[in-house]
């Protein structure tokens, strides 16, 4: 078991476990284009995107929340017995009422002395829910306990809506506790600014976007977010990164960010790119096969940039959400992150997973009637 004494607050505290969940189906970005009448080269090449992961009639958010935190638990040496706190982030709620940590915590068999919610501000949400994991296991308010923190989200866009290649989904789930895969730096840098680049009414199904905003606004955050950092801890701060991880909307917006991020900051291009290619670019992997999973997006990439990695690597994360909100995390791996345990449940599910035709894909959107098997 790793929880702590109650009178120990601790003062090292970050990801104990982690668990992966992703759906079923997925979908090559070039059929879309096929679909829709586009050069595939504008969504490969334009976006940065490849194969987007969809549910199927039976799966959503639901079972991708649940399938990352049962997967992070059985990881973890501790009992359910052992959690103080379960948040979930998310912007794919199915209630406006009823917290989606109900029905993971109803999966799981999870009633007691916890505390469950679900917290939301579009991608950024799983971000706040780990903060509030880790500032509360650092407050000595968790007496001891650790928490259970899932970021799972759904993203659709309406059909032949521009943001439609870059739709996705998929849940990460931590376990916040002694920090044996990382620990998460408590001060960090954050910035937001009242936005409608992206937002969802209630009632209404799919996402409106302001794209042309939506990319001006990430890219403002991360430059105001990285210049904080920048005027506190130096430039040269930046070289003791090994990896710096972003949220992914799609590759190519990361790379733009990036590239624009070096000209603010007076850097040469050729830096610039050289930045991107050594410790941006890399962190991506997976996010090729899931797509935008909104509030997880930037916890797969770090998830995933994780792996391998010594004791004492330093890690940066920025998180974005539209409306908008945004933060700059620094993390370092601990002794757990070098075996990478959790990279099985995505090489499972994407081995496992049907790429679906033009047909079926029209079919899952409602777009034609799926003929009877
Ligand atoms: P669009 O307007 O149809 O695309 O949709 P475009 O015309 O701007 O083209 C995209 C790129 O493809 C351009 O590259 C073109 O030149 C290129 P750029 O000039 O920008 O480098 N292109 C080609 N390249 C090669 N061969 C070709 C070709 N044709 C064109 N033949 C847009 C783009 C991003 C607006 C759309 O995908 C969208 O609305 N996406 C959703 C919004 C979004 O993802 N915004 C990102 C920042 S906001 C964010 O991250 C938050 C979010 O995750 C939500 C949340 O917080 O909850 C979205």
């Amino acid at each position: 078991m790793n929880s702590q004494p109650a009178s120990h607050a601790t003062t090292e505290v970050g990801i104990a476990s982690i668990g992966l969940q992703l759906p079923s189906l997925a979908f090559d970005v070039r059929d879309l284009a096929s679909l829709r009448g586009e050069d595939p080269d504008k969504f490969t090449i334009g976006l940065g995107c490849r194969e987007m992961a969809l549910c199927s009639e039976d799966e959503g958010i639901v079972h991708l929340a649940l399938g990352a935190a049962r997967r992070a638990l059985d990881r973890w040496d501790g009992e359910l017995d052992d959690l103080g706190l379960l948040v979930v982030g998310t912007e794919s709620a199915v209630d406006m009422s009823r917290p989606l940590s109900a029905w993971v915590a109803d999966g799981l068999g999870l009633r007691g002395a916890v505390r469950s919610y679900e917290v939301k501000h579009a991608c950024y949400g799983g971000t706040l829910a780990l903060r509030q994991a880790v500032e509360w296991k650092l407050s000595g308010a968790a007496a001891g306990k650790a928490a259970l923190v899932v970021a799972a989200d759904v993203a659709l866009y309406e059909p032949g809506d521009p943001g439609e290649p870059t739709q996705g989904a998929g849940a990460v789930a931590f376990v916040v506790d002694v920090p044996t895969i990382a620990s998460i730096d408590v001060h960090s840098h954050a910035w937001s600014e009242p936005e409608f680049d992206f937002w969802r009414p209630v009632g209404q199904d799919f996402p409106s976007v302001d794209g042309p905003l939506s990319l001006d606004c990430y890219k403002r955050a991360a430059e105001r977010c990285f210049r904080r950092w920048i005027e506190e801890a130096g430039d040269a701060s930046l070289s003791k990164l090994e990896a710096v991880c972003f949220h992914v909307p799609f590759p190519k917006m990361v790379k733009k960010a990036v590239l624009a991020l070096g000209e603010s900051l007076g850097w040469s291009e050729e830096v610039s790119r050289a930045f991107y290619s050594e410790k941006v670019g890399p962190t991506m992997g997976w996010n090729l096969f899931t797509g935008n999973a909104y509030t997880a997006a930037l916890w797969i990439a770090v998830a995933r940039t994780l792996i391998g990695r010594t004791e004492g690597a330093r890690l940066a994360a920025f998180s974005y959400g539209s409306g908008f909100g945004s933060e700059l995390l620094t993390l370092t791996a601990g002794p757990a992150a070098i075996d990478g345990a959790w990279a099985r449940d995505v090489e499972t599910d994407v081995a496992n997973r049907r790429l679906i035709d033009v047909a079926a894909y029209q079919g899952l959107r409602g777009e034609r009637e799926v003929a009877a098997a």
